[in-house]
């Protein structure tokens, strides 16, 4: 099964202040070529919802950049532990970053900005996961930044991703939730989380990109620091031009 076109944006009217794991079921009930793209931090919430959801396995993958830090990736081992799932972990083409980093060093991104290094390090590998997939789930939410995800709906018609031969569908199910709501479900749940978390990190990336944020800092001052707000977005999800 697949959704058309103009059914999504039907769909994201409808679902718009649904409970993410309705959310969530609909998107596994609708896609057999599905997978919740996993970051290692409390987008975790997912993964418990989706592995509650009975009916079939649930597909998760997430991007090892290479440059994460350990916590996370123990606590990636954790999860896949924990949960029945298959969890896939992708890496980036090897010649890729061999000339980044031969060519620009360890820590380009601090000179000439993020993106380079996003591109070789997560949006390549994820493309080349998105092109073996009908729809995909995210764990955006409103909340996480002012300036590129306020707008995000619950479905949309991933515009980055597909191709004029390929429609591919993105899944945020907790656009409409608050941190707090997130957290609360993680306590009332008993899931497990990243230890970063009791250190003042909200948002977590990679580990030279990533910093704590103060109380009542916005969580996105975390990343991409030196950079302006605009550009705090690393290609996984693109804010359309208006
Ligand atoms: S980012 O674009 O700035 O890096 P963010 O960290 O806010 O994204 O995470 C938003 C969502 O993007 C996550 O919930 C997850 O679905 C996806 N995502 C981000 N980083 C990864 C990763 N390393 N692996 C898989 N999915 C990721
Ligand atoms: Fe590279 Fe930083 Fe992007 Fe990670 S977040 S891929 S280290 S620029």
């Amino acid at each position: 099964m697949s959704l058309e076109k103009d059914k999504i944006d039907q769909l994201a009217k409808q679902y718009d202040k649904a409970d993410p794991t309705e959310i969530l079921a609909l998107a596994l009930e609708k896609y057999d070529s599905i997978a919740i793209s996993f970051s290692g931090a409390e987008d975790v919430v997912l993964v418990d919802m989706a592995a509650r959801l009975l009916g079939k396995k649930v597909k998760v993958f997430s991007l090892d950049t290479g440059r994460l830090h350990s916590q996370t990736y123990r606590f990636l081992d954790q999860v896949k532990q924990r949960y029945d799932i298959e969890f896939e972990l992708l890496f980036p083409e090897a010649k890729a970053v061999e000339t980044l980093v031969n060519e620009k060093g360890f820590f380009s991104f601090r000179m000439d900005g993020h993106k380079e290094c996003c591109q070789a390090r997560k949006v390549a590998p994820l493309r080349r996961k998105l092109n073996t997939l009908d729809a995909w789930v995210t764990g955006q939410r409103r909340d996480q930044s002012p300036d590129t995800r306020a707008a995000v709906p619950v479905v949309q018609e991933d515009f980055a991703f597909s191709t004029p031969r390929h429609l591919l569908v993105k899944f945020n199910p907790l656009a409409n939730w608050s941190s707090e709501q997130v957290w609360n479900y993680i306590q009332e749940h008993n899931v497990p989380y990243n230890e970063l978390h009791r250190h003042g990190f909200i948002s977590i990336g990679c580990e030279p990109c990533t910093r704590p944020v103060l109380p009542n800092e916005h969580e996105r001052n975390g990343r991409w620091w030196w950079e302006e707000t605009e550009g705090k977005e690393c290609g996984l999800h693109p804010v359309k031009a208006a």
